[in-house]
């Protein structure tokens, strides 16, 4: 062996290396990334346009369901979450828990409780899950 192919040959082991590694590092990087609030608002803005705003109307004013602005069940993380989860006994708000996803959950509620007249903080991913 020359020592030419030698490097050529560590050169490619080393390629090999690091392109396994991206791909092993990358699900794990993802999974892990907690997204932050300003992007929760973004995603939930848009999900209660299309999950909320038929009953609670575009701007919480509320329509068929009450208007959401200063709720009591907004301005508590745990019980907006669960609102979400289970809807009302009644059946007259719909249930989300199989529906939507924590992220989705934490979302939609970051939204709610940061417009439509609240200013209340944002809900995490992982407050959803440690509720479900
Ligand atoms: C099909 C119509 C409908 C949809 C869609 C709906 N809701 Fe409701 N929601 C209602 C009704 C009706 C009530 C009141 C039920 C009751 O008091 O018995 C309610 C109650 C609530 C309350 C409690 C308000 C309070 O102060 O008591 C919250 C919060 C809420 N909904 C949030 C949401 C969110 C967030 C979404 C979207 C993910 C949603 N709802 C989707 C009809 C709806």
């Amino acid at each position: 062996m020359s020592g030419g192919v030698v490097v050529q040959f560590l050169g490619a082991v080393g390629v090999v290396v690091a392109v396994g590694l991206g791909c092993a590092a990358a699900p794990v990087q993802l999974a892990q990334a907690t997204p932050d609030a300003a992007t929760l608002f973004r995603e939930g803005q848009a999900l209660y346009v299309s999950r909320c705003a038929t009953c609670h109307g575009l701007h919480g004013e509320g329509d068929y369901g009450p208007r959401i602005e200063a709720s009591t069940v907004v301005a508590d993380s745990q019980q907006i979450i669960m609102q979400m989860f289970v809807g009302t006994e009644d059946g007259m708000s719909p249930q989300f828990y199989r529906e939507l996803s924590d992220r989705e959950i934490a979302a939609t509620a970051t939204f709610v409780r940061g417009a439509l007249g609240n200013s209340f903080g944002p809900v995490f991913p992982n407050e959803v899950a440690g509720l479900r």
